[in-house]
């Protein structure tokens, strides 16, 4: 059966980050309809009318409604930003059981409306509930997508951009493995325009680097409470690489089967995204280090997992 066609995105959540990628889907023009769902109802439709109040200054024009999972039925894309938040001193895996739980609720209730779209999963931690939405609900692994490191390799380009005086853009680094403690950067092929980066970066200025994009989530909901611009603006850049058929590699959650030497995770790696979601996986060559890195992060996937998953 071939998966729902068209731009309507389903949002499930709008507390910060779910608020904070409609805004992202609205200015940057990515869809033509968008629902807002949340247990909070009041909230959803006070995030549809503020967002409708701006409409007149939008790129292009935009259907935004509050509505039920019904809603799920023609979307072509239903995100999650559903579930407790990470506070401070929380780990992300601090949160699975929470979250699970919320998501057995969502999964069902999503494909009892009839949705034969793709999910796209950014709740904490999201590799574990990218697993758990392609268990509940039955759809093939092309169709369950997480955020995966998609930030994480935002962030780890950004200050490689400010190092050394270049767009972000012109950074070709990747952050894979979980979004978490557990990732890594893979120094090995981070290049900009083919010039390799690690020869010229001391180990110690390298691991400076690294701390700082893996802990930077602490460092802002120390800040602020919560972080959500960055994470709303990579969904709103995976989405609109699905809505528009791109073909673009990103390091999104993805499930391996057999890729990097592992199976039966979800994790964040370089991912082609077209209109169907996942077209493939690509393999980066890692140096001994990386995959051992790799292996370490799969497994504390895993572990988790098995507590849960039997
Ligand atoms: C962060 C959240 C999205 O890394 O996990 O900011």
């Amino acid at each position: 059966m071939s998966i729902t066609t068209g731009d309507k995105v389903v949002l499930i959540g709008t507390g910060d980050v779910g608020s904070s990628y409609a805004y992202a889907l609205v200015n940057q023009g990515i869809c033509n309809e968008l629902v807002l769902v949340d247990i909070d109802k009041e909230k959803s439709e006070g995030e549809v009318m503020d967002l409708n109040h701006g409409l007149v200054y939008a790129l292009s024009p935009i259907k935004i409604t509050s509505g039920t999972y019904a809603a799920c039925k023609d979307a072509a894309i239903v995100v999650i930003c559903a579930g407790a938040a990470q506070k401070p001193g929380e780990t992300r895996l601090d949160l699975v059981s929470k979250n699970l739980n919320i998501f057995r609720t969502i999964i069902k209730s999503v494909m009892d409306s009839g949705f034969n779209g793709i999910f796209l999963v950014a709740t904490n931690p999201v590799d574990i509930l990218a697993y758990a939405t392609w268990k509940f609900s039955g759809l093939p692994k092309e169709r369950v997508i997480g955020s995966g490191t998609i930030l994480d390799t935002a962030r780890f380009r950004y200050l490689l951009s400010e190092e050394y005086n270049v767009a972000p853009t012109s950074v070709h680094a990747y952050i894979i493995g979980e979004h978490g403690d557990s990732e890594l950067a893979v120094w090995s092929t981070a290049n900009i325009s083919g010039k390799l980066i690690a020869p010229d970066l001391t180990d110690a200025r390298k691991e400076e680097i690294f701390v700082q994009v893996r802990d930077a989530a602490y460092q802002i909901i120390e800040s602020k409470g919560a972080t959500y611009y960055g994470i709303a603006m990579g969904l709103a850049r995976i989405t609109k690489a699905i809505l528009q058929n791109e073909e673009v590699v990103l390091p999104v959650g993805s499930l391996l089967e057999g890729e990097y030497g592992h199976n039966d995770v979800y994790i964040g790696v370089p991912t082609v995204i077209h209109r169907a979601g996942r077209k493939d996986l690509v393999e980066l060559s890692l140096n001994e280090d990386e995959q051992e890195k790799f292996a370490k992060s799969v497994k504390v996937l895993k572990d988790i997992q098995a507590s849960f998953w039997t």
